[in-house]
Parts: structure tokens; sequence; C-alpha cells
């Protein structure tokens, strides 16, 4: 058993405790604290007792995926969150990447942040709370002062999913957001599916379907460190994005139309940048963004290629993202203010978390020049996220 195990172990319990050697069962709902031990490799994993809820008259529960290589995945149905992931570092110690808390209670106490959570039926902001659709003018809850963000008052993160198809290695859940509900038109269908596959990557596959024309824009808004959740700030983390281009914002953060070069600004991630190494330079949009927070307009791809990079630099740990969307919210974890304790025992601190939300642009319901988020009826809303591992 290592320190740093011992470490955590005192500070977490009772959490559960999962030996990667021993613990061969296939994915499953786990109904209650489990606690295996072995001798080589540990991790550490939510109490599954925490996600156990009845909420809105439906039932909440904690869910493991593994792999091949013992890279573990927790997830529950509760927002269909990320809860934690954990993936070998360079010298094969599995780590866990993804910030979260041991309880549903703590994803509630810090629902602003949206911590691992599926964030819809529409992701990023919409200004004023306002678009037009076929001519008709709909209104949504303003939940981030003048503007809607991440689905307005109870967004996709804070509903109970059901959960269809299990086995060792995927999960799929499905939810239907009722016609009016958070002030967007249609019934809608949802399906989020995670996959764990056996190279280390973490699959996000999302569908939709509609019955009456309506927007969507659905995303996953983990925060990571690939160092290890609670170990510091993210400004050491090498980033690199293919996208010679972002959308610049107005001080409430809603892009101002403009598709603007990164080329000689901090937003050059072209070639690998620290975090740090721009964050706080005298740069109006950092500013706005009290550091980064920005839709990167992606080169084109597709999903064969990655899209982004971001190295861990003590953990060594490299995540790549690959995505079928156009866009990705780099967001350095600026709000973040240490008001919450994360699995692990160390609070929120600010810019300890990253987030690359893959997406279609902010606002575009009200930017008929950027990628359409329209869905109408009898067309299939289809995106796919991975984010790998390697080390
Ligand atoms: C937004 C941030 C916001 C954060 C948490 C991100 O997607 O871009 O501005 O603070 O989510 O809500």
């Amino acid at each position: 058993m290592n320190i740093l195990f011992k470490h955590l172990q005192a500070v977490l319990l009772p959490a559960c405790i999962l030996s990667l050697a021993a613990c061969n069962q296939p994915a499953h709902k786990t109904s209650a604290t489990t606690i295996m031990t072995d001798t080589t490799t540990l991790i550490i994993l939510p109490p599954a007792a925490g996600f156990e809820k009845t909420i809105d008259g439906k039932q909440s529960h904690f869910y493991i995926l593994k792999n091949k290589n013992g890279v573990t995945a927790a997830v529950t149905n509760y927002g269909a969150h990320l809860l934690s992931l954990a993936v070998p570092d360079k010298a094969g110690k599995l780590t866990d990447v993804v910030i979260g808390f041991d309880n549903i209670d703590g994803y509630k106490k810090a629902m602003s942040a949206y911590y691992g959570a599926t964030v819809g039926r529409y992701g990023n902001r919409i200004a004023k709370g306002h678009f037009v659709l076929d001519g008709h003018g709909y209104d949504l809850y303003i939940n981030n002062k003048p503007n809607t963000l991440h689905g307005g008052k109870k967004g996709f993160n804070d509903v109970i999913w059901d959960v269809k198809q299990i086995n060792s290695q995927s999960i799929t859940f499905t939810y239907l957001s009722k016609d009016m509900e958070e002030g967007f038109p249609g019934n809608l269908n949802c399906k989020v599916t995670y996959e764990l596959t056996d190279d280390n990557a973490f699959k996000i596959s999302y569908e939709a379907t509609t019955d009456k024309t309506t927007i969507v824009n659905l995303t996953n808004h983990s925060y990571f460190n690939l160092n290890g959740v609670g170990s510091g700030t993210i400004l050491n983390h090498l980033v690199e994005l293919k996208a010679a281009n972002f959308t610049p914002v107005d001080s409430v953060l809603i892009p101002t139309g403009k598709i603007q070069s990164v080329a000689g600004t901090p937003f050059d991630f072209t070639k690998p940048a620290t975090i740090g190494s721009r964050i706080d330079n005298n740069d109006e949009q950092l500013k706005r963004g009290k550091g980064y927070d920005h839709n990167f307009v992606l080169d084109k791809h597709d999903i064969n290629t990655p899209i982004a990079a971001v190295t861990g630099d003590q953990s060594g740990i490299k995540m790549e993202i690959f995505t079928t969307e156009p866009g990705l919210q780099f967001y350095s974890g600026n709000f973040m203010s240490g008001d919450h304790t994360m699995l692990g025992g160390k609070k929120d601190e600010r810019r300890t978390g990253f987030a690359m939300e893959t997406q279609h642009f902010p606002d575009s319901p009200n930017q008929p020049q950027f990628p359409s988020t329209v869905l109408k009826p009898g067309d299939v809303y289809k995106t796919v996220t991975i984010y790998k591992f390697l080390k």
C-alpha cells in the first residue's frame, strides 16, 4: 500500500476502495459501500450509498465501469454525472483525474459549477435567455445574469435519467425532456452512452430526437486535473488545441459574433503552452473570462484525429480529445472558489480543475452565422466525444 493511498484512506473513509486486481466483477450497479483490498494498486471511489437517493419520485444509483487495464469510471444516473475516472500515471499508478464529491448533496451544493455533469438542453449561454425559432419567441430562465447557462434552472444535470443497457464497460442513460420544460419547445428524447474502451478512452455518445423543432447542444462538464484531483492548480498543465480561431466574448461572456484568429494572442494553443503561461496577461478577453472561458473554433477535423491534448506536468498523464463537434469551451476553473470539499478531502480552490466542453458555439440560436443547433422532427442529433488517456 503506498503512502498516498494511506493518506487518502485516512481522509476519505468511508469511501469505496476498489482493488483493481481483486475486483473483476462486471460493471454493475453497486448498492452499498464496498471495501476490497489488494496489495498492488488501489483507487478510491465515491461511496455508492451517497448516490442512492429518490429524487422527484425516481431512484438514482451508482455504477462502475472498468476496462481490462483496470481503468475505472464511476457514474450515476443522477444528472448522468461522471463521478470519477481513474487512469494510470507514468508510473502506472491509478490516479483519479475527474473532480467529484462523495454524495448527491455535494453535487447539489456545487450545482452552479456543473462538476462532471451532462449539460442540456442547451450547453453554454443563450443571450438574455431568449431566442426565436420559426418566428416564435421563447424565453428561458435567467440563471447566469443576464443570460441562461447550461439549460436554465433545472437542467439535465439535475434530473434522474433512466438506465438502459449496462455491461462491464458501458452504460446508456435516457431522458425525456418534455415539451416546454425549462422553456424549450418539443419533447426531446435524449440518450447518452458512456463507454470505457480497452485503449483507455472514455467515449461519450449523445443522441436526441424531437417532435417539434427545437434547439439542442449537449456536453459533458467534467473538470479534470491530470495530476490527480486535489493536487493543486492546473496552471502547469500543457495544452495544445487545434484551433486557429476562437469566438471572443462581451462582458457577460456572450460571443460578439466574430470569429477571431488566435495568432499573437494568449489564445494561441496551436503550439503546446501551459495554461498558466499567459492566463493573467493584460488581455481584454482574459479579463472578461477571469482567465480562459472561451469557445475555440476547432479546425476542420473528424473523430479519428485528436483536436486537443492536455498533459499533467507531474503525473505525465496525457489526455487527448476527439470530437464530432465544431467547438470546444476551454474553461480554466476561474470561478472555482474553494467552497466545496472534493472527494479526497481537498477544497475546490480556484483553477484546480479545467473543463474542455465539446459543443456547438455559445448563443448559436441567436447567431445565424454559427453552425446551427436546430433539431427538427425526423432528424437525429448525434455527436461523439472521446477523452483518451496516455502516459
Ligand atoms: C462556463 C463558465 C461557468 C462554468 C460553470 C462553463 O461552461 O463557460 O462561465 O462558470 O461553466 O458554470
